[in-house]
């Protein structure tokens, strides 16, 4: 005989490999409190509907938060052989309470069961997640304040091309970081709705109160067919593909990083508290952090490209194959918070070399566009300008010159239209200053892209803030 929950229909006990291949609690127990909370709510709502009585109800809930005390306090021991949370938890509170314990189960599947854990896990993640982001956009917008008229150059292709701020270059990353929070915003949204009452598959027999459930467990929606609300993963699959863009964001500002503290650019220096030597090499300090963030971000996307696979082939409705949705969006979930949380120090312990950046963007020809643009304004066509100022390259590199070198004779040769105020057109803070445009790298409008980030971590945070009251808390 079987000594399982399951375990009438079984003549054998189950193989220990067995046991221990199938197992999830090794992995599903960090989802205890919504677990507990969830069958508070599913025992709450039992009695209220006259499915089983109050006594019961009450032993139920106490036995709940006598486990939920021995799991914080540690002295909970989970059991392989009873698979998952949801099994672990029933079986000692039958083991404490008896057959109040047993009641418990009643109208319920561990298919909702499951299904409503993770919607309240991830739920409660998103809104950690929200909080990261919003940190490391602040810690973004405070280095550009910090270094507010640093003038570095702008690349394309690697190659410098324009001169622009700093601060307009770490502003673009929290534009990213902005479309990430209201990625994640969706996500919340999509979690939000509550599974429980789908039964195994098909709804119960029970006149059980759904909406009962959900308003105890602050849920906005309930799903509205059984066979979607046990199988459907897309909250996870959303929540990894946010998770995906944002750390290709971490990645893309980490290669920059590392590209910056080499010696070859020198334009940052990193905190010696946030990077590590050589056990060989003496004169090493490696920008660990980045490099690691960027190899974990594969890791996030192989967890997306994962529960697509796993999910492409299934029928409906639940099938054991969708146990394998949790080890990946934990690993998410912890990599991405982590990942946010470190990149807000890195970015809080960065110097910026201003002097070097200027220098790269006065020893080169990053203002040659200007140079054209001004041409422009005295009248040129400007396919023209553009011939003419890559004329003025091509001349200053054979005179191993920088186009503010040139004497006025020469900028005559190259074109009637070149009189004395070419020379202020062409100073990088000019260039910077001139391109006004919305959006644009110019002082001006830097500050207007300073003031918009304000305003939209202020309703960042309010929407956060608002997630963040609806989470349970069992006391
Ligand atoms: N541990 C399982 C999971 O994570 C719980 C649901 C099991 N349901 C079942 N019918 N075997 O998916």
């Amino acid at each position: 005989m079987s000594t399982k929950l399951w375990g009438g229909r079984f003549t054998k006990t189950t193989d220990e490999m067995i046991n221990e291949f199938q197992a999830s609690i090794g992995f599903d127990k960090r989802m205890y409190h919504e677990d507990i909370a969830g069958s508070i709510a599913h025992a709450s709502m039992l009695a209220k509907c006259g499915i089983i009585s109050d006594e019961d109800c009450a032993a139920i809930v106490g036995g709940l938060k006598d486990i939920l005390a021995q799991i914080e306090k540690g002295t909970f021991s989970f059991d392989v052989a009873l698979e998952d949370i949801h099994m672990n938890i029933e079986k000692r509170l039958t083991d404490a309470i008896g057959e109040a314990g047993g009641r418990l189960h009643t109208a319920r599947s561990r298919n909702d069961q499951v299904a409503l854990d993770t919607h309240m896990y991830v739920r409660k993640q998103v809104v950690e997640v929200e909080k990261l982001i919003l940190d490391m956009q602040r810690a973004l917008v405070e280095t550009a304040q910090k270094y507010g008229d640093v003038i570095m150059p702008g690349y394309t292709h690697l190659q410098r091309a324009q001169p622009i701020l700093f601060a307009h270059h770490l502003l673009a990353y929290f534009a990213m970081l902005s479309r990430d929070y209201a990625r994640f915003a969706g996500v919340y949204e999509r979690a939000d709705i509550m599974p429980l009452g789908a039964g195994a598959l098909a709804g119960t027999t029970f006149p059980i109160d759904r909406e009962f459930v959900a308003r105890q467990l602050n849920f906005a929606h309930i799903y509205g067919n059984s066979l979607d609300a046990v199988s459907d993963r897309d909250y996870i699959m959303e929540f990894l593909s946010a998770a995906s863009i944002l750390m290709v964001h971490l990645s893309r500002l980490s290669e920059e990083t590392v590209l910056w503290c080499s010696r070859e650019f020198s334009f940052i220096e990193l905190d010696d508290a946030h990077c590590t030597g050589s056990s060989m090499m003496p004169q090493k300090k490696n920008p660990d952090v980045s490099e690691l963030v960027r190899g974990k971000t594969g890791r996030v996307i192989g967890h997306l490209m994962a529960m697509l696979t796993t999910v492409k082939g299934l029928p409906l409705a639940y099938n054991k194959d969708l146990q394998e949705d949790k080890e990946g969006v934990f690993d998410a979930i912890d990599t991405v918070k982590f990942s946010l949380a470190v990149y807000a120090q890195i970015l809080r312990g960065m110097k910026v070399r201003a002097d070097v950046m200027k220098k790269a963007v006065t020893e080169d020809f990053s203002n040659a566009t200007d140079l054209a643009d001004y041409l422009v304004r005295k009248g040129m066509p400007f396919r023209q300008a553009h011939a003419v100022s890559g004329q003025a390259v091509h001349y200053c590199i054979e005179q191993h010159k920088w186009l503010e070198d040139l004497t006025m004779d020469e900028f005559k040769t190259l074109s009637p239209l070149f009189a004395e105020d070419i020379r202020d057109a062409i100073r990088p803070e000019t260039c910077v200053k001139n391109r006004n445009s919305l959006g644009g790298t110019s002082y001006e409008q830097v500050a207007r892209q300073l003031e918009a980030a304000a305003a939209l971590m202020e309703s960042e945070q309010k929407i956060t803030a608002q997630q963040e009251e609806k989470q349970i808390d069992v006391k």
